[in-house]
């Protein structure tokens, strides 16, 4: 980063500029909107007026070095930052323009709606593999028959690419399993209570590379019917996965914005500002 003074200061882009095409946004749920995001944990206020479009039916990913709000930006768009006792924010989040936040708004319904993957997969390890699938159903209040819920944990594994591969034991413990595959029982538990959206916290850097790129085709698959929002140190991957990108940054002792959003290809090839040239093309971070 080049350190002058003028390179912490967050660069705002209007949030509609290269959003997707009229119509197209309306017609398809679980389109996700910041608005003048910002952050702190106690006083200490690690995100700047962040906004962001992350349209239905595409993967947005979020780049940017360690530091720099990522984690934290994410959290904020299913509520899971006001888990710290200390945190604060201010801003909006929108679902389908509804405002995630609103007054009489229930958590649970936030968190349900959008759904969330870790960089460390955390299924229950001594839980079976189809209770992993189903353990999330409590918080929706629905009850299910057991055909209805063995349909479900089918289409859930199916859609989270495992299915094949575990069908014949879906007793055994999710501890069981691969690394890989243990993500993708994470992936096929938020399935299971229809979210919305995904969010994904670098869901493969605990992964090697054929898992990696498994988890990748998933994220592709899904994408159609769930709204991905995935942060990622791999540029690689970023450009694997992602129709668009956001660019945070934080300079010292300022707290983390969005350089540069738009598409992805734009972001690699044609970057407008030399901050997330130098990014893109790993000179820093
Ligand atoms: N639970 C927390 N309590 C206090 N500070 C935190 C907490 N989580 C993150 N931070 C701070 O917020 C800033 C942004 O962190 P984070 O969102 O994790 O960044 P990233 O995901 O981009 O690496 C950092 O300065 C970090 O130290
Ligand atoms: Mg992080």
């Amino acid at each position: 980063m080049s350190g002058t003074p003028s390179s912490a200061e967050t660069v705002e882009f209007p949030a509609v500029a290269d959003g997707p095409g009229p119509g197209r946004a309306a017609a398809r749920p679980g389109g996700l909107e910041a608005l003048a995001v910002s952050a702190w944990f106690g006083d200490h206020k690690v995100l700047q007026q962040v906004s962001l479009q992350m349209p239905a039916g595409q993967v947005t990913a979020l780049i940017g070095p360690s530091g720099c709000g990522k984690s934290t930006f994410l959290r904020i768009l299913n509520r899971m930052h006001e888990l710290v006792p200390s945190a604060t924010l201010s801003g909006e989040v929108l679902l389908d323009g509804e405002d995630v936040y609103a007054p009489g708004r229930r958590l649970t319904d936030a968190r349900r709606r959008i759904g969330m993957v870790f960089q460390k997969p955390n299924p229950f390890p001594a839980m079976s593999i189809y209770d992993n699938v189903t353990a999330g159903l409590k918080l929706t209040g629905v009850r299910t028959g057991r055909g209805e819920r063995d349909q479900l944990v089918q289409e859930c594994l199916t859609r989270a690419g495992l299915w094949q591969e575990v069908r014949d034991r879906l007793r055994q413990p999710g501890g069981a399993l691969s690394g890989g595959q243990q993500q993708r029982l994470c992936i096929a538990r938020s399935l299971a209570v229809r979210p919305q959206v995904l969010l994904m916290d670098e869901p493969c850097s605990a992964l090697d590379p054929t898992s990696t790129r498994r988890i990748e085709e998933t994220i592709r698959e899904l994408v159609d019917e769930v709204t991905i929002v995935i942060v990622t140190h791999n540029m690689q991957q970023a450009q694997r996965v992602s129709d668009r990108c956001a660019f945070f940054l934080a300079s010292q002792n300022t707290p983390g914005g969005i350089v540069e959003h738009g598409p992805t290809e734009a972001m690699f090839e044609s970057p407008q500002d030399p901050r997330t040239a130098d990014y893109v093309n790993g000179r820093f971070g």
